[in-house]
């Protein structure tokens, strides 16, 4: 490291910051992904030779990664709650609400999946993330009702009672309007026969913000049980359309 007279610059602090995150990482050089920086608005890649050059000696990390919560060598989807979900209270909320109102499991569990998309992976398109996500081991209505409900949060059903979200107004202003394809993605689904379902995900979303409210994963570990067919080789390993989703959001930072 070098030695510092005045205030690190950002690239300094950058070089430490990434010199600490080595030592955690037991010599293992962990990559960041191109998709990670654009986070950081910028669209770049670093050669495995140049970033091995900076790391002497070093090899790149090509599994778990240490600083992530350990995940079992079979994980179910309960692991992924645990370990991998940055946040479940709103998903829990949701499946509480639809339990209360005497839903149907398979909607249920469309409510406790909905958002997986954006606690596990990213925000664009989080239905359709999720979706897929889940498709293999799900009846197809609660993949659709998920895939849809992004679009049909934007647009209200008075026979249910269901307006445009307050929130929404707060978060993207009056004067969003959703695009033709979410226009598009509304319009199939009002017409489709499961898609009460995905309006009854809408329906509990919104009463699902609440940071004091309690829930257990534990209230829905049978409604998992009966309604999502986990692999028995472990979500990741089954050779399913989505596994190297789930192998994905085990090891985000392998090289390959
Ligand atoms: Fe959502
Ligand atoms: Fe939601």
């Amino acid at each position: 490291m070098q030695d510092h007279v005045g205030p690190m610059t950002l690239s300094e602090r950058a070089d430490e910051l990434e010199e600490q995150m080595m030592n955690e990482l037991n010599e293992r050089i962990a990559t960041r992904s191109v998709l990670f920086g654009m986070g950081d608005g910028k669209i770049e890649i670093e050669s495995g030779a140049t970033l091995q050059a900076r790391h002497p000696g070093k090899f790149f990390l090509m599994g778990a990664d240490p600083r992530l919560p350990k995940m079992p060598d079979k994980p179910t989807l309960l692991d992924f709650f645990k370990a991998r979900f940055a946040s479940t209270n709103h998903l829990l909320q949701s499946a509480t609400h639809a339990l209360e109102a005497g839903l149907d499991e398979k909607t249920i569990l469309a409510c406790l999946l909905h958002d997986i998309g954006v606690v596990s992976f990213i925000r664009c398109d989080h239905g359709y993330w999720g979706a897929q996500l889940i498709e293999p081991y799900v009846e197809e209505e609660v993949s659709w009702a998920i895939r849809v409900h992004q679009a049909l949060r934007f647009f209200p059903d008075e026979s249910v009672g269901y307006k445009y979200p307050d929130m929404y107004v707060k978060l993207f202003g009056p004067d969003y309007r959703p695009e033709p394809y979410i226009v598009a993605e509304y319009e199939r689904a009002r017409n489709h026969k499961w898609y009460m379902t995905a309006r009854q995900i809408c329906i509990n979303d919104i009463y699902s913000f609440d940071p004091d409210a309690k829930v257990n994963l534990d209230d829905f570990v049978d409604i998992i049980g009966r309604n999502f067919r986990q692999p028995k080789e472990g979500l990741g390993f089954d050779n399913s359309p989505s596994a190297h989703m789930w192998r994905t959001l085990m090891w985000p930072t392998r090289f390959l």
